[in-house]
């Protein structure tokens, strides 16, 4: 079976410890849960037949919605073809600030806001997605000269995916997205990261604090009594540590590329928490 990638380039994207991740997905399991999904490197590598997926930012999940009907998916496409065509420094910061004014934005069709996400991704500064506190995509231009948007082949992968198979793909906050979890199914969680310092954490204009990884936690342990298998992964912090201290916490070396300081860019410890 050939098998999708992202197609985005998605700040704490899993591709590159996906092996480590693989070596704690369990043998066997129903349901597929992955409610902070982002790029879904590890969602597209298991591919299950039965999933819900779902991140809170509405403006990715369009595009996975946009994937799963086929004539939305070739107007995107189309969409894409211009934009790469017209692509500058000015028609980028164009096309950015068409989220300032949210009536005229909120009357973009579909396909014309997915194509909108993927072009912002392929050409802003290190494939970052940040808005402010109004929702406003705040990420400067990446100065490339020329950009390829999407690789049609993986497109038509991820859609046949998503489409084939019975994948449910909601935007709502992670503890409504489990909600219906019973034991036997399987869930992912990939929260933003928790810091010992700061961090990104800025995907919606809700943000994701410490207040936050303590619900999760709390959701993770009702998920586990519930009987459901529970993986989670986030840096090995102080609080992350406290949080889990019940559950089995695997240390793993990962190398991370999204960080506006360069030099900063480089190994952390990384935690991958399951209850089984
Ligand atoms: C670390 S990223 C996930 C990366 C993903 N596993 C990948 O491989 O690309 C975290 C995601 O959580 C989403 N998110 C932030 N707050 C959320 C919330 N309260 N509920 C659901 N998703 C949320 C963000 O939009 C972001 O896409």
């Amino acid at each position: 079976m050939i098998k999708g990638k992202p197609f985005v380039k998605w700040a704490g994207g899993k591709r590159q410890i996906i092996e480590k991740l693989l070596e704690y997905v369990p043998a066997d399991f129903d349901t597929y849960y992955e409610p902070f999904v982002g790029g879904g490197a590890l969602l597209f590598e298991l591919s299950p037949k039965k999933a819900v997926i779902n991140d809170y930012n509405k403006e990715l999940i369009n595009v996975y919605n946009v994937l799963c009907n086929e004539n939305k998916f070739k107007k995107m496409c189309n969409v894409l073809n211009g934009y790469e065509a017209n692509h500058s420094e000015e028609f980028y910061y164009e096309i950015r600030n068409k989220d300032r004014n949210k009536a005229s934005f909120n009357r973009l069709s579909d396909y014309t806001r997915a194509g909108r996400t993927i072009y912002l991704n392929k050409s802003c500064f290190n494939g970052l997605y940040r808005v402010n506190s109004k929702n406003e995509f705040n990420v400067p231009f990446g100065k490339k000269a020329k950009v390829n948007t999407y690789d049609g082949e993986n497109l038509i992968t991820v859609s046949n995916y998503l489409t084939m198979n019975d994948v449910k793909i909601l935007s709502v906050d992670f503890e409504e997205a489990v909600k219906d979890a019973k034991k036997e199914d399987f869930i992912y969680f990939d929260p933003p990261y928790d810091s010992d310092t700061t961090t990104f954490n800025s995907y919606t204009e809700y943000g994701f604090g410490k207040e936050e990884q303590k619900k999760l936690a709390k959701v993770y342990k009702k998920l586990a009594d519930k009987g459901c298998y529970v993986m989670l992964s986030n840096h090995n912090t102080s609080l992350i540590n406290e949080l889990y201290k019940d559950f089995n916490i695997h240390v793993i070396e990962a190398k991370r590329n999204i960080n506006a300081n360069g030099k900063k860019r480089g190994k952390v410890e990384e935690v991958i928490i399951t209850n089984y």
